[in-house]
């Protein structure tokens, strides 16, 4: 476990323990490092191009505040939104709809119509679609200034990583066009349609290596220059928006060393250089992972400690609830863990058995780590689940009817609340 880490980490709690911001009854609670997510965001935007559009997947952290805080970073930082849920939360977060990317599979007409209307960028994911924007251009105006773009999905079938489920550029895949079995209708829409200027892909999450994306990227750079040169003997205007998408990986346990965003930037650039042009290319990117998760971590008191048939356990507030990927499929999601006393000092060294970290809910895989190697658990203590800060409370499960936890933003031990614990009225509003 990285030191400065768990010594920052540690600072925090206990400075959160001190100040009365965890109280009785914040049996668990979400924080985030607001200035790690600002040095983060800065690092995306001084590695790309000037003018390239960085649309954070809110997907992977859909808390208003932080929508709020991420959007204060100016112009080229922008959203990602999987729903009209996430582009009505990004809208009231004051952002513009030019910074807005749509990326829906399942967009209806209604749909369609309003992110027309309103100027958000849209990807197509399918032909079907495609026709249903077609037959809606007529009929659609365009508010002045209007800048919004709109891009097919195209699956460059680069395969799989090593995570099936967050794996989407196989040869099927249910995003997207694929590139080799439709490459004349590819090409056909791109002729028929002169407002259909961008292309986007997302190779996959967590698990593809950058070899895997910058394939991606490549393959449709190729089509797309060899799409431009047939707009252009017919008058056409060229694709100028190219969506790379997000995917790069990041650590979740020490010894994974991830690559970097530098690093990615300079072999995307290597294999399509006109796309660092904004001249030719305006770049849009979607990472989600890669900006929140290593800003944020859990903690959860130790409500009770069980020791049967040799296995220690460890009972949390928090469960499949909150990792629902951890519970399901340890094999591939895990993270660093550390124990914390009732009063924040890290405890140290390890118990001679193995600890089992188990949730509060009614099934027996309500379990996101087995066997881990931890100091000697006690009530009462805290254990602090590392880089929690993207996909997990935005997967939140409503089952067994938990609340959901206080959420606190820091700056130099400096804390806000992000989101309140949620009250029981809140929980019955849900149900109701
Ligand atoms: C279309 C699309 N864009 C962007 C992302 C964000 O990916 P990541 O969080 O790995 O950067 C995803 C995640 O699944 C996605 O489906």
């Amino acid at each position: 476990m990285k030191k400065n880490r768990v010594v920052e980490t540690g600072d925090s709690l206990r400075k959160a323990l001190l100040c009365g911001m965890i109280r009785e009854e914040d049996t668990a609670v979400i924080f985030y490092n607001l200035s790690m997510l600002e040095e983060r965001i800065r690092l995306l935007s001084s590695c790309f191009p000037p003018g390239a559009l960085h649309g954070l997947a809110i997907k992977a952290n859909p808390l208003f505040r932080v929508m709020e805080h991420t959007r204060s970073m100016g112009a080229g930082t922008g959203v990602e939104a999987a729903s009209l849920g996430e582009v009505t939360m990004a809208l009231k977060a004051g952002y513009q709809p030019s910074q807005i990317v749509y990326d829906s599979p399942v967009k209806t007409v209604r749909e369609l119509a309003f992110a027309l209307k309103t100027g958000i960028n849209i990807n197509v994911d399918n032909f079907s679609e495609l026709s249903r924007i077609a037959e809606l251009m007529p009929s659609i105006e365009t508010p002045a200034g209007y800048h919004a773009s709109i891009g097919l999905r195209i699956n460059p079938q680069v395969g799989v990583g090593t995570i099936l489920e967050s794996s989407v550029a196989g040869v099927y895949s249910k995003f997207g066009v694929p590139v080799n079995s439709r490459r004349n209708k590819i090409e056909t829409a791109f002729l028929a349609y002169p407002w259909l200027t961008g292309v986007h892909l997302h190779v996959g999450s967590q698990g593809c290596d950058i070899t895997m994306l910058v394939d991606g990227i490549g393959i449709l750079y190729d089509l797309v220059l060899e799409i431009n040169s047939k707009r252009k003997q017919t008058g056409m205007t060229p694709v100028s928006v190219f969506d790379i998408g997000g995917g790069l990986p990041i650590s979740y346990i020490d010894r994974d060393i991830p690559p970097s965003m530098k690093e990615y930037a300079e072999k995307i650039e290597e294999r399509a250089p006109l796309l660092f042009d904004p001249s030719c290319f305006k770049l849009i990117t979607e990472f989600g992972r890669w900006v929140y998760t290593n800003c944020g971590w859990t903690v959860s008191r130790v409500e009770y400690v069980k020791h049967e048939a040799n296995i220690n356990t460890a009972m949390l507030h928090v469960g499949a609830d909150l990792f629902v990927r951890e519970c399901l499929n340890q094999r591939d999601w895990h993270h660093e863990y550390s124990v914390y006393n009732h009063e924040g000092q890290l405890k140290t060294g390890y118990s001679e058995s193995t600890w089992n970290l188990a949730g509060p809910l009614c099934f027996s895989g309500d379990i996101m780590a087995k066997e881990l190697k931890l100091p000697v658990v006690e009530e009462g203590d805290y254990i602090v689940i590392h880089d929690t800060g993207g996909y997990t409370f935005s997967m939140w499960s409503r089952y067994n009817s938990r609340q959901t936890p206080r959420i606190l933003g820091y700056h130099d031990h400096q804390f806000e609340i992000l989101k309140e614990r949620e009250s029981l009225d809140d929980l019955l509003e849900f149900w109701r």
